[in-house]
C-alpha cells in the first residue's frame, strides 16, 4: 500500500475509536464535562487539525494537479463533507458552553451533534478509504506519493509540544478505556 495514503489511513482508525466513546458518551444522562471537552477538542486539533489539514492542504491539491476537480466530483464531496463536520463541532461546542452555564436542555443537542458528526464521519472515511484514495493510489505518479508521504511527516513534526500525533492518539486511547473498557 502506497505510504501516504496509508498514514492516512492509520488516522482514520482513531477518528472512527474517538466516534465510537462519542456514541457511548451520548447515552449517558450524567455526562461528564471535561470528558466532552475533551473529546470535541481531540476533533478540532486531530480529526479535523491534523488529518483534515494534511488531506486539504496537501492530497487534494496534489490530485487536483493529476485532473481532479475541487469544483465538482470526489474531491469537492470530501471538502463538502469537511465543512459539514465543522458545523457539527461548532454547535458541539456552543452547547456545551450553554450547558455549562446551566442551560440542561443543550444537553440533547450536543448529542444530537455527537451522532451526526459520527454518522457523517464514517460514511466520510468509507468513501476515502474504499474510493478517493483508491483513485489517488492510481493517478498519482510514485515520485508525488513518496513527496506527500514526507510532507505528512513534516506536518506532523512541525506540531507543537503536546499537540504531537501520539498525544493525540494517548488521549484517545485514554477516553476509549473509560468509555469502552474491553
Ligand atoms: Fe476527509
Ligand atoms: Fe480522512
Amino acid at each position: 500500500m502506497n505510504d501516504a495514503t496509508k498514514n492516512l489511513e492509520d488516522d482514520h482508525v482513531y477518528i472512527l475509536q474517538l466516534i465510537d466513546v462519542m456514541e457511548v458518551m451520548s447515552k449517558s444522562s450524567e455526562p461528564d464535562i471535561a470528558d466532552m471537552e475533551d473529546a470535541v477538542d481531540l476533533i478540532k486539533s486531530y480529526a479535523d487539525g491534523l488529518h483534515h489539514a494534511k488531506e486539504e492542504t496537501l492530497l487534494f491539491p496534489l490530485m487536483a494537479q493529476h485532473g481532479f476537480s475541487t469544483q465538482q466530483g470526489p474531491v469537492a464531496m470530501m471538502l463538502h463533507e469537511h465543512t459539514q463536520g465543522r458545523a457539527f463541532v461548532k454547535e458541539m461546542s456552543e452547547n456545551i458552553e450553554l450547558f455549562k452555564n446551566g442551560d440542561l436542555s443543550a444537553l440533547a443537542f450536543i448529542y444530537s451533534n455527537m451522532l451526526g458528526y459520527g454518522e457523517l464521519l464514517r460514511n466520510h472515511i468509507a468513501k476515502e478509504n474504499n474510493v478517493l484514495f483508491r483513485m489517488a493510489d492510481q493517478a498519482l505518479p510514485k515520485d508525488d506519493q513518496e513527496m506527500l508521504y514526507k510532507q505528512f511527516q513534516e506536518v506532523e513534526n512541525k506540531c507543537l509540544p503536546n499537540h504531537q500525533k501520539k498525544d493525540f492518539i494517548d488521549r484517545i486511547e485514554k477516553l476509549t478505556q473509560v468509555y469502552l473498557p474491553a
